[in-house]
């Protein structure tokens, strides 16, 4: 280039010509708040919401295990007939499994775009090795932790709701198969999901503390309250998750 070029006089002042169609069109579209960087954290904050939701309910129903295996199964009944007669059977059921499953789904492709963004805003390493240890850690945790707890949903359907790797089976009632699944003799069940439950709880915090964010609640007055609430919700969800399998694996209920 040849840097000792004079500039024209006039040209610096002269009128720009408004852009004709042809240059419009060249203009790239970038798509709307949904597919930006925010966009894709929003939706990762909401369909995580939803499925902390679900969570709390389901570990809410779980304990009802404590109070015997009659009411655990009018429960698990009473899941699948709740609108009778206003709605078919399993409506509700079925309503919260499609809510459930487009919330994963959304969760993981913005969770997916998003960490493939940042990368490739960074192709280069960072030269310097001291990169932050609270986010390797975090990174790690949210990446690991979501693909174990997606292996883990697996394991855990054809167990419990539909008894294909239970030793009850599918022809049995849902407190049967709990029971049966977390037997003393299958420790190791009872150990694949204590490790799961502490991952999904770790997920949790820094998910929830996430969205907090994302949702512009943080700010410096209140982040160590907002990371305590994170804290709680995480741990109240690993203790109340872990209380059944671990109280069947030690006989406590039986
Ligand atoms: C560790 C303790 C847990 C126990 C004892 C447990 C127990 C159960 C049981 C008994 C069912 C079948 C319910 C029925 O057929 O009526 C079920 C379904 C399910 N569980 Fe869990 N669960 C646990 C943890 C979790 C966790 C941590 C997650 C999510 C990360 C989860 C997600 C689900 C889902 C998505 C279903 C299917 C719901 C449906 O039928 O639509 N569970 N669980």
């Amino acid at each position: 280039m040849d840097v000792t070029a004079t500039i024209e006089r006039g040209a610096a002042t002269a009128p720009v010509s408004p852009p004709t169609g042809e240059d419009k069109s060249r203009v790239k579209r970038t798509g709307g708040f949904l597919t930006s960087s925010n966009g894709k954290k929003a939706i990762m904050a909401v369909t995580g919401a939803v499925m902390v939701l679900f969570l709390v309910g389901h570990m809410i129903g779980n304990l009802k295990i404590f109070a015997g295996r009659d009411s655990f199964n009018e429960y698990a009944h009473a899941l699948r007939t709740l609108l009778e007669p206003l709605a078919p059977y399993r409506s509700l059921l079925t309503l919260v499994e499609i809510v459930l499953v487009v919330s994963v789904v959304l969760h993981m492709w913005a969770a997916i775009s998003l960490s493939r963004r940042a990368a490739a805003a960074r192709p280069v390493k960072y030269a310097a090795k001291k990169k932050s240890r609270a986010k390797g850690y975090a990174t790690h945790i949210m990446r690991f932790g979501g693909i174990t707890i997606a292996l883990f949903l697996v394991w855990h359907l054809l167990d419990l709701t539909f008894g294909v790797v239970n030793p009850e089976g599918f022809a049995s009632t849902p407190a049967d198969r709990m029971i049966a699944g977390f037997d003393p003799s299958r420790w190791y069940v009872t150990l694949l999901y204590i490790v799961a439950v502490v991952m999904v709880g770790l997920h949790l915090r820094h998910g929830i503390w996430s969205a907090f964010q994302t949702l512009g609640v943080a700010n410096r007055n209140r982040n160590k309250a907002l990371n305590g609430i994170a804290a709680l919700v995480a741990a109240v969800l690993v203790i109340g998750f872990l209380a059944p399998p671990l109280a069947i694996t030690f006989g406590v209920i039986q």
